[in-house]
């Protein structure tokens, strides 16, 4: 058995909700920011306090959904409403979110660069306690150069900051599963005497996520993690980048799952869900997305050159660069078999007003996404 199948098999047999019996896995995304996916002024009762971002954890564990993936963010993007310019941090939310929930993964999503793979291995390991579990960690590298820079330093170029990440997550990977202390004498790292318990609840080590796109970055997920998280611009691009994120996880003998992520605005009648589209469309904060959209092309490499992510600017503006759907309930389950068809594993999403319409989700959408065999 290879050692994927085996760290597959073992999350397995510890029922881990990412590795479920569910056609399409679900989750929520994006909901640890002010303005959440959405960079508009389009009113909402959405606000980044405490009290909400528990309330809307917890509606999405009652309804059966798999995993929650919060967004790393240091600093907003400026513009009219600062979009993102609120943030919890992702270790100490997921911790609290693990104790105020029972069955779904809480992940934190976390920059490298920003935290010693000591310290985020030991964070990891105590919410993973919390969660009894269900703890998961995304790992990036860190794009957005205004960010990293509050941190010292120069911000790396961008295949060395995968190298660094190479290094710092097979430290943290060591740390969780090595009973004996050791040294490291690395290109970044220069530790002595390393030691970390307790070990995590889930064997071998938490489940691990990242987004990379780019070959550094599909080599990085194919190398180390269990899910590669999809930027979905088009279920045809989503459908490619399944296969070359299956294609290079083979080549390390690995076979890896696929996640992407959408914004939803489904509403009883197409008339309705169209007219509250234009709304957010109405009110999108350009200046924060042309700042976002400048800095992404510029230091990603996932979605080509400058004018392409010019293209992309609406879609960046209502849910990173990802689909909207858009429609009834029927209309926004075709979506979601569509999302399925392009062999993805599960996917995230984000609403403009999460409580609200995560309740009309549960009540509209999820019995066609049963009946369509994507869930039961
Ligand atoms: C679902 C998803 C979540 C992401 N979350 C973050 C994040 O919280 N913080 C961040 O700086 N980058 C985030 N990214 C950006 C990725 O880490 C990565 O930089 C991007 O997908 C470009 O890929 P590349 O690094 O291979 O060029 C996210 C990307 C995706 C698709």
């Amino acid at each position: 058995m290879s050692m994927t199948a085996d760290r597959v098999e073992t999350l397995r047999a510890a029922d881990h909700p990412l590795f479920n019996d569910q056609k399409l896995k679900l989750g929520l995304f994006s909901f640890n920011t002010s303005n959440a996916m959405m960079a508009t002024s389009a009113p909402t009762s959405y606000e980044l306090s405490w009290t909400h971002t528990k309330s809307i954890a917890q509606a999405a564990d009652a309804m059966g959904m798999e995993v929650l993936v919060p967004v790393a963010r240091w600093r907003g993007f400026g513009g009219d409403i600062d979009f993102a310019g609120e943030s919890y941090e992702t270790y100490t939310w997921a911790a609290a979110i693990a104790e105020a929930t029972e069955n779904i993964v809480v992940c934190s999503t976390s920059h490298v660069p920003t935290v010693s793979p000591v310290a985020a291995a030991k964070q990891a390991v105590t919410i993973d306690h919390i969660a009894n579990g269900r703890f998961g960690l995304n790992v990036v590298m860190g794009w957005f150069r205004p960010e990293m820079e509050m941190f010292g330093g120069e911000q790396r170029e961008h295949d060395i900051r995968y190298q660094f990440g190479d290094e710092w997550l097979s430290i943290v990977k060591r740390l969780w599963t090595e009973d004996e202390p050791f040294d490291v004498k690395g290109e970044y790292f220069n530790l002595k005497d390393v030691q970390g318990k307790p070990k995590p609840i889930q064997k071998p080590y938490p489940v691990l996520i990242n987004a990379g796109s780019s070959a550094a970055g599909l080599d990085f997920s194919a190398k180390h993690v269990d899910i590669n998280f999809i930027g979905m611009g088009s279920f045809e691009m989503g459908a490619e980048a399944v296969k070359a994120v299956r294609s290079k996880a083979a080549e390390y003998g690995r076979d890896i799952s696929t996640m992407t992520y959408a914004s939803i605005v489904c509403r009883d009648t197409e008339a309705e869900a169209k007219r509250d589209y234009q709304r957010l469309v109405d009110g999108i904060d350009w200046k924060s997305i042309d700042y976002l959209t400048k800095v992404f092309g510029l230091e990603g490499q996932s979605y080509g050159d400058a004018e392409q992510v010019r293209q992309l600017r609406t879609q960046f503006a209502l849910g990173w660069g990802g689909m909207t759907f858009v429609g009834t309930p029927e209309q926004v389950a075709e979506q979601f078999l569509k999302t399925s068809e392009a062999g993805l594993d599960g996917i995230v999403v984000g609403f403009l007003d999460y409580l609200p319409e995560l309740g009309h989700f549960n009540e509209n959408i999820m019995p066609l996404l049963k009946e369509a065999g994507l869930r039961h």
